[in-house]
């Protein structure tokens, strides 16, 4: 198997098979299939909301690559006449610059320096959007969600009700379908604010917010994933907030950290260390906790099952699908591809490597003959 890694590895540097999950099954007998806010997926890895998700041809894009989802960039919600409590986070802001990051450890890696926040288009626009995402997910092309950042107020401060209702109940009109699957973004920009210098003002957002959009889609269900920042009040605070947000369907844990000196949220292997050490801590815990869905570093297969042995089901990627070209051991296809080439098919450091390891060193037993993905995640 590993002598068919090296041939694929070298076979796919110009072109992926057409069926990623269905080669991966047949060659190796590894069933990659994960899951992400209740959606079955062919294999974990997906696209992070960001400046990635912003139009139909970046959707098709990444369907025609393989990617097994995507997250929609998050849209500003408001109420029926417009208004928008937090109208600051919906800047606009193009330059974006793709930067190596040295990190505590001593590792180098990247990270994309951006000053920009949430969707800077009219909410119609960003509606046509959830229109094609709630389409191609049902015909089977690619799960695709939106996801919305609504007020959130000081602790003195009553919801904005009326932003809640509205935004929902109108994302959930244009997607269609039987329910709206939703990610709330706690941005690493909201852990900078002085919004979030208290603890209870956090926690009680937490708590309450995931009640709030189900109660705004007026009965019609929705499937909420918290994205979590990474606050500033230190590594416990993280697993404080992981409980008070029991009350959703699925949590991303967890969004860049935040320099204080720079202004700018940041990534790297401060980042995926920062989030290892928190889920470690969550799974150590052993409180009953939404379903994971990791993100932060996730540049190759084997940072995927770092996150998944940690219980992430998924993992959402925003910097790796933004390297220099130079940086792919592929020579051809679009980013997502070539992405998505090291990061299952890499001999080393691939996903397909990582499960095959995890199998010598008797970490992970076929079952029917087969090496199962979720099982990582579950042991
Ligand atoms: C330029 C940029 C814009 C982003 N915008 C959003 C956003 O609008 N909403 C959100 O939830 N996350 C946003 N993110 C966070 C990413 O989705 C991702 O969770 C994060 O960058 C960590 O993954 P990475 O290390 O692979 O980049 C953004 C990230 C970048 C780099």
């Amino acid at each position: 198997m590993r002598a068919r890694l090296e041939r694929d590895f070298e076979r796919f540097r110009g072109e992926l098979p057409h069926d990623l999950a269905a080669h991966v099954r047949e060659a190796y007998r590894i069933d990659l299939s994960a899951r992400y806010l209740g959606f079955s997926l062919p294999h974990p890895i997906g696209k992070g909301s960001g400046q990635l998700s912003l139009n139909q041809e970046q959707l098709e894009t990444d369907r025609a690559a393989g990617l097994a989802f995507v997250v929609l960039k998050t849209v500003i919600a408001e109420d029926a006449a417009g208004a928008r409590a937090m109208s600051a986070w919906a800047i606009h802001e193009t330059r974006m610059r793709v930067e190596k990051v040295h990190s505590g450890s001593g590792l180098d890696g990247w990270t994309v320096t951006w000053k920009g926040r949430g969707w800077d288009r009219s909410f119609d626009d960003y509606l046509e959007l959830v229109r094609t995402a709630g389409d191609m997910t049902r015909s089977g092309a690619m799960v695709a969600v939106p996801s919305a950042k609504y007020h959130l107020p000081r602790m003195d401060q009553a919801f904005r009700e009326s932003e809640y209702d509205h935004t929902t109940e109108r994302l959930a009109v244009a997607w269609g379908g039987e329910f709206l699957p939703l990610e709330k973004d706690f941005s690493p920009t909201l852990a900078g604010d002085a919004l979030a210098d208290e603890r209870d003002r956090i926690l009680r957002w937490l708590r309450e917010v995931p009640e709030l959009i189900r109660k705004g889609a007026g009965g019609a269900p929705v499937r909420i994933a918290l994205k979590l920042m990474n606050a500033r009040h230190g590594e416990p605070f993280q697993l404080e907030m992981v409980k008070a947000a029991a009350g959703a369907d699925a949590l991303v844990c967890f969004n860049r950290l935040w320099s204080e000196s720079r202004g700018v949220a940041y990534g790297g292997y401060d980042l995926s260390d920062r989030n290892l050490r928190t889920l470690e801590a969550v799974k150590s815990s052993g409180i009953r906790r939404p379903s994971l869905s990791g993100t932060g570093n996730v540049s190759s297969g084997r940072m995927i099952l770092e996150y998944a042995k940690l219980g992430c089901e998924s993992v959402q990627l925003h910097t790796f699908f933004q390297l220099p070209l130079s940086e792919y051991p592929a020579t051809a296809g679009s980013r997502t591809q070539r992405a998505l080439h090291a990061l299952l098919f890499h001999p080393v450091s691939g996903l397909i490597a990582g499960m095959l390891d995890l199998e010598q060193s008797g970490r992970l037993q076929r079952r029917n003959g087969e090496l199962r993905f979720l099982d990582v995640t579950a042991s």
